[in-house]
């Protein structure tokens, strides 16, 4: 089942001029209140399990907190006090299927951008201390109630408590102030401070993150791409150096530079080198890129498969982007395909993939949802 975000296309319009990445805001009652797709004793499990990235924080006193990192016992939980503390569990979008496809409702941010879903168990008063990020988040209230303080003032590296495991603010001035409930949905932008205190015991939320793309990034990333480009054999064009004396240097030799670069730096160059660099799968998620099936699936065994899976969701951790002229990218790489543009499209902007037959009809089509079949790039969606 795919999820949709309950708001008006006037909310989602003001959203984007005067929220993101700007102040933060609530969207009340934008999903559902009584999501199922996880439980606590679920997200405790997966706090068990070696491979799994998990914490948590507990308060001891007014500024004392105490950080301890997963995996955890049944014995560590059962020595946990009554009150103030919190379990938090990276990547969960990752391992249950179910928070996957609850990605279906945030499509109006690009796929491409997601970074994980943590999802965090507090029983009442836990909380991790105020704190900022360089992550824009939507905090999805799955279950309980939270209120939440947010600042916009001193998100800086030397406001930070000494003396606590975790980098908390020492300075926080509130500006905002918000209780939210089961399926509201609070969005932060980055560098904004943000406490979040649980209000009663099974209190559940979803972080579904977007880091801060850092210029040097982009720079590292574009760096790469242009050294492996054809363009990277054209020779700097000399100007003429009529009158420059010969130890100098002069405007022109700038000019000359940014004319030979120039061919790589406009698109669809820069389109590409973006999308290779937005789908290469991050540290965590290398080792858990899908491997081709084995033995493959044949053409002819196609349209008795998807008879008998009609549902198929995208492999948690592939990444695709369909650039302005046509080329997809996936994990990284472009993939040189036949498919008609119509399939590349619905390829890049699903996650869920219900109607999968119409494709059977065109033989390049066809050809390319085996290909995405085969490298397991999709996937029989189980439930
Ligand atoms: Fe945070």
């Amino acid at each position: 089942m795919a999820y949709t975000f309950n708001w008006t296309r006037f909310q989602k319009a003001g959203f984007f001029s005067q929220n993101w990445g700007r102040t933060p805001c609530v969207i009340r009652n934008a999903l559902p209140a009584d999501f199922d797709g996880i439980t606590p004793e679920v997200l405790a499990g997966l706090s068990l399990e070696e491979n799994v990235e998990s914490r948590i924080v507990i308060q001891h006193g007014p500024q004392d907190y105490e950080l301890r990192r997963g995996p955890f016992t049944e014995a560590d939980y059962a020595a946990l006090p009554e009150q103030d503390w919190t379990l938090l569990v990276q990547g969960v979008d990752r391992i249950v299927p179910a928070v996957q496809k609850l990605l279906t409702a945030f499509d109006f941010i690009p796929y491409w951008r997601l970074d994980d879903v943590m999802i965090s168990y507090a029983v009442t008063g836990g909380n991790v201390g105020p704190h900022y990020d360089h992550y824009h988040v939507f905090l999805y209230q799955m279950a309980g109630h939270r209120r939440w303080t947010l600042t916009s003032q001193h998100c800086t590296e030397d406001n930070y408590l000494e003396g606590v495991p975790l980098r908390l603010m020492k300075d926080f001035p509130v500006e905002l102030e918000y209780e939210v409930g089961p399926g509201d949905v609070l969005y932060i932008p980055p560098l904004w401070g943000h406490h979040g205190v649980a209000l009663d015991d099974a209190c559940m939320t979803a972080s579904v993150g977007y880091r801060s793309l850092r210029a040097k990034e982009l720079m590292e990333a574009l760096a790469d791409w242009l050294a492996e480009q054809p363009a990277g054999n054209s020779l700097f064009h000399d100007p003429s150096w009529l009158g420059l004396p010969p130890g100098e240097m002069d405007g022109r030799v700038a000019q000359a530079a940014l004319a030979t670069l120039r061919p790589a730096l406009t698109t669809p160059g820069l389109d590409h080198a973006l999308a290779q660099m937005m789908t290469l799968p991050d540290q965590a998620a290398v080792d858990l890129l899908p491997e081709p099936l084995a033995p493959p699936a044949m053409l002819d065994d196609l349209p008795a498969l998807l008879q008998e899976t009609p549902v198929w969701l995208r492999d948690s951790v592939t990444r695709m982007a369909l650039t302005e002229d046509g080329a997809l990218f996936v994990n990284g790489n472009r993939w040189e395909t036949e498919a008609s543009l119509d399939f590349r499209r619905w390829l890049a902007d699903h996650i869920l993939y219900e109607d999968a037959e119409r494709w059977l009809g065109n033989p390049q089509d066809a050809a390319a949802l085996l290909h995405a079949i085969n490298n397991q790039w999709i996937v029989p969606d189980e439930d």
